[in-house]
């Protein structure tokens, strides 16, 4: 009988829940714009994640942009939980996004990022996309100097091919690839297998089929996080959600595995 680990080790050395949670969710509308509304609502929806044993948190500058990394940074100040955010793409309206890779832009994000999450060294640090103006190498380079520079342990990428994941890899080590995958898209499940096979964690987002510009889960949830956590043992999984009772449904899906284990 297969095994199915609860945890994932980020990086040989940043061991979480594979249940985790996304935060683009606690933004405002319309498309993930803006302040949370009920902020202090969303505080708690993340300190009760906490609670509930949920170790890994994702977030992104374009996020608000900026606002779900202050709402997590003023959430899980001081608790022992390993934040992920990216950086590279900005929302500075609603509708509108501007990807830029650019070194200058990737520091000054992850210096501000340190800020507002409230943190000197940020845990895993992703290229939120690549940018088509910036080969992937400087970007990834330019990450890699804010790992030197003790702002950032690890570094992630997202919407990413194998191919750029494979040039990434020859400039610095990747802990992380976090692009949308789920029981209903699985155009990337040889990369899902890839990822394993280097010790990297895949990150799928979409994990319940969600339109990133509506509410509302395309597919039932708790089998959706069952089926990518049996995918795979290094899937960690990033629900998002703006309802407590949802958390705990989401965080709940263990129970669908457990009497998986042998
Ligand atoms: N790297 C990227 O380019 C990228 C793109 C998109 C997302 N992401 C990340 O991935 C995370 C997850 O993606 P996502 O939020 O777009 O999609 P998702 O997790 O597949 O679905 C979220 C939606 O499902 C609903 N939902 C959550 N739990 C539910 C439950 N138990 N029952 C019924 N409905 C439920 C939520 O509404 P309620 O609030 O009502 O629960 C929300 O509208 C994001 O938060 C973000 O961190 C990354």
């Amino acid at each position: 009988m297969q095994n199915h680990p609860r945890s994932f080790s980020i990086g040989g050395n940043l061991t979480v829940n594979r249940i985790g949670y996304g935060a683009m969710r606690l933004t405002g509308q319309p498309g993930n714009f803006g302040a949370y509304p009920d902020w202090q609502g969303g505080v708690a929806l993340l300190q009760r994640a906490a609670d509930l044993g949920v170790t890994f948190f994702d977030s992104a500058w374009a996020y608000g942009p900026e606002t779900a990394d202050r709402i997590v940074g003023e959430a899980l100040e001081g608790r022992d939980v390993v934040i992920a955010t990216k950086g590279g793409v900005d929302k500075p309206a609603p509708g509108r996004i501007v990807v830029d890779g650019s070194r200058e832009t990737l520091l000054r994000q992850i210096d501000r990022a340190r800020t507002n999450l409230r943190r000197d060294r940020i845990d895993l640090f992703q290229l939120h996309r690549v940018d088509p103006e910036t080969p992937i190498e400087t970007s990834v380079a330019a990450l890699a100097e804010a790992v030197n520079a003790g702002w950032v342990r690890h570094i992630g990428l997202s919407n990413v091919s194998r191919e750029h994941l494979d040039r990434a890899l020859a400039v610095a080590p990747i802990a992380s690839v976090q692009n949308r995958f789920n029981m209903a898209e699985t155009a990337d499940a040889d990369l899902v297998d890839y990822t394993a096979e280097k010790g990297i964690a895949f990150i799928p987002y979409g994990p319940l089929g969600a339109n990133p510009m509506q509410q509302g889960a395309a597919l039932p949830a708790r089998d959706a996080l069952a089926w990518l956590l049996r995918r795979s043992p290094n899937i960690v999984v990033i629900p998002g959600t703006t309802s407590p009772a949802h958390l705990e449904e989401n965080v709940g899906a263990w129970d669908l595995i457990r009497p998986d284990l042998g």
